[in-house]
């Protein structure tokens, strides 16, 4: 067998007891954990933001409580997320606020992880 015919072969193949991540048709509160980026957060459900910290995932609300300002685009520096609108920091682990003018912490909600599926439990 020729390598051509090797990977036609390996490509096609599919797991027959578990979905593939690629045809996995997903919920609308899950997502793929490779998706969620190092420095930004992972807007899921256009409610809750996903963000990656030393490897584990947090979610939060999706909008900074000061005035709206839309957290995936915000920048995560360890744990510090700075909003993009006016520069308030919340701790993402938490929703604890760190740098004003926010002055209400960010709702939090757990993340369960199923292999290469994230999925949230927004209540
Ligand atoms: S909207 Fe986030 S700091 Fe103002």
């Amino acid at each position: 067998m020729n390598e051509e015919a090797i990977e036609t072969q390996e490509s096609t193949q599919q797991p027959s007891s578990s979905p593939s991540s690629e045809s996995a048709t997903l919920e609308d509160n899950q997502f793929r954990v490779l998706d969620v980026p190092r420095d930004r957060g992972l807007l899921v459900a256009d409610v809750v933001t996903v963000f990656s910290v030393d490897g584990k995932l947090c979610a939060t609300g999706a909008r900074c409580t000061h005035m709206g300002g839309p957290l995936q685009e915000g920048t995560l520096d360890g744990h510090v997320l700075t909003c993009p609108w006016h520069g308030a920091q919340f701790d993402v682990r938490t929703g604890e606020v760190l740098r004003g003018p926010a002055t209400r912490p960010l709702d939090v909600y757990p993340v369960l992880v199923t292999g290469e599926i994230g999925e949230l439990d927004a209540g």
